[in-house]
């Protein structure tokens, strides 16, 4: 058994688990102090994006639909003041309803089969008010390590670009009975884990809806010259 010290905070981690020593600071995380918290760098440009890249039910808008449960994502992007994170650019991406991603690297470790018509990866740019909506396969889970026998929850990844600051995360579903089996789940602080599952909420398209904020850390994150 490893135990990790995290900002006075002593963590449990899995017995073997070698990648949780280098997900877990190893000391105190260091805080930077407000006024040096604005973004220091631009925003990338903008990419231009094609009709329906938000919905990930289907490769091409008219194209079959995708084998499994839709739903939709909605929340707000917002900085650490809760500004709204404007037009700025969200990367979604999931396993499909077998627990497989149409990754190369997926391909010689999962068994589980590729859907033809689910991609698993869409963007979008979120509205003056930080808003996006996202339409997807509610994704299988899938076997991690099988040395451990660790097994992810299904979940859906979310990159934020924001303005000096790219954030990647996860949104997990809930009562999911995998949930609390997930060794990056469990390595937040138990008090913080509802942050990171999406709320049932009401859905467009007759689809199942979950509603997921996400925060940034640092002040104006939306660049000041489109403001
Ligand atoms: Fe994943």
């Amino acid at each position: 058994m490893d135990h990790t010290q995290n900002s006075g905070r002593v963590l449990t981690v899995v017995v073997n688990d070698r990648e949780s020593e280098t997900r877990t600071p190893a000391r105190p995380l260091l805080r930077i102090p407000r006024d040096a918290r604005d973004p220091f760098a631009m925003c990338p440009p903008m990419p231009r994006l094609r009709p329906g890249e938000h919905d990930l039910t289907q490769t091409a808008p008219g194209r079959p639909r995708a084998a499994g449960e839709v739903i939709e994502i909605t929340g707000r992007i917002l900085d650490e003041d809760l500004r709204p994170v404007r037009r700025t650019l969200v990367e979604v991406w999931n396993a499909n309803t077998f627990g497989r991603y149409s990754h190369v690297i997926d391909a010689g470790r999962n068994d589980a089969p590729l859907d033809p018509h689910f991609y698993g990866f869409g963007r979008l740019v979120t509205d003056d008010e930080g808003r996006y909506q996202v339409t997807t396969i509610k994704p299988g889970a899938y076997i991690a390590r099988t040395d451990i026998g660790w097994w992810r929850p299904p979940h859906v990844h979310f990159s934020i670009v924001g303005s000096g600051v790219r954030l990647v995360t996860q949104m997990y579903f809930p009562d999911e009975p995998l949930n609390d089996k997930d060794y990056i789940y469990l390595i937040i602080p138990e008090d913080d884990r509802d942050r990171v599952v999406g709320h049932p909420s009401a859905a467009r398209h007759g689809a199942r809806g979950f509603l997921f904020d996400i925060v940034l850390r640092g002040r104006y994150q939306t660049p000041p010259d489109l403001d």
